[in-house]
């Protein structure tokens, strides 16, 4: 049987609708995706972000939803982590957490709020599903200094349907990112029966130039 939200399927780009979803779900998002789905994208995340940059660097959690990924960060060891997250209600949960030095509440789809060069490093984890173009990465390499360190997530099925290759190497001839690491195949949600070993989820690591 389908999750009411369709997981498996054609995700959303409309941000209002996946505001919404996010909105809702925030109460239980933790333990559906830690417990029910085994959801393991945040700390695989932080423990290569912390291969790649130094654990004082000042990182923006971007998507950070209810927190795990700022959780993961503050177990790896990073002392100054800030979030952004369109879902309010998803934001109140990560600052419940305790972890974050800010949290801005901001759609990725649009300008962010935050002035050039302003992290060492920034991650992405479970969210470019919901975001279609590719303002967000020339966003991120504008936020993030020059020499700083990108970590993005992405479901295996969505890297081939939307050609996020290309992507890489468009903005990579126009010098704003060198691809430093791509990771194998990983589970992304074993425990969702819709996903199993269909969908599984890659990590890029990306310099910014
Ligand atoms: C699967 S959750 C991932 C949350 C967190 N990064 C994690 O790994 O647990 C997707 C998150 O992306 C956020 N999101 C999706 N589209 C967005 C947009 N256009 N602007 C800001 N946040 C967005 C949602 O609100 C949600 O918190």
């Amino acid at each position: 049987m389908r999750d009411k939200y369709d997981w498996a399927g054609k995700p959303s780009t409309d941000s209002a609708a996946v505001m919404q979803q996010y909105d809702e779900m925030a109460p239980t998002y933790d333990a559906t995706l830690l417990q029910d789905w085994g959801y393991r994208a945040p700390a695989v995340a932080a423990d290569l972000l912390a291969r790649h940059v130094g654990l004082n660097s000042t990182v923006l959690d971007v998507g950070c939803g209810t927190g795990l990924t700022g959780g993961e960060l503050k177990r790896v060891g990073f002392a100054t982590v800030h979030g952004t997250d369109i879902s309010q209600p998803s934001l109140e949960a990560a600052a419940n957490k305790r972890v974050y030095e800010s949290l801005v509440r901001a759609n990725l789809m649009e300008p962010l709020p935050f002035a050039d060069d302003s992290f060492d490093a920034a991650l992405c984890v479970g969210v470019l599903s919901y975001i279609t173009g590719d303002g967000l990465f020339r966003e991120l390499c504008r936020i993030v200094r020059a020499g700083g360190v990108l970590v993005l997530s992405h479901r295996t099925d969505l890297v081939v349907q939307r050609e996020f290759g290309k992507l890489l190497a468009q903005l990579a001839a126009e010098g704003l990112w060198r691809s430093v690491e791509t990771s194998t195949n990983l589970p992304y949600l074993p425990g969702h029966p819709d996903f199993g070993t269909q969908i599984e989820v890659q990590f890029f690591i990306l310099k910014v130039l």
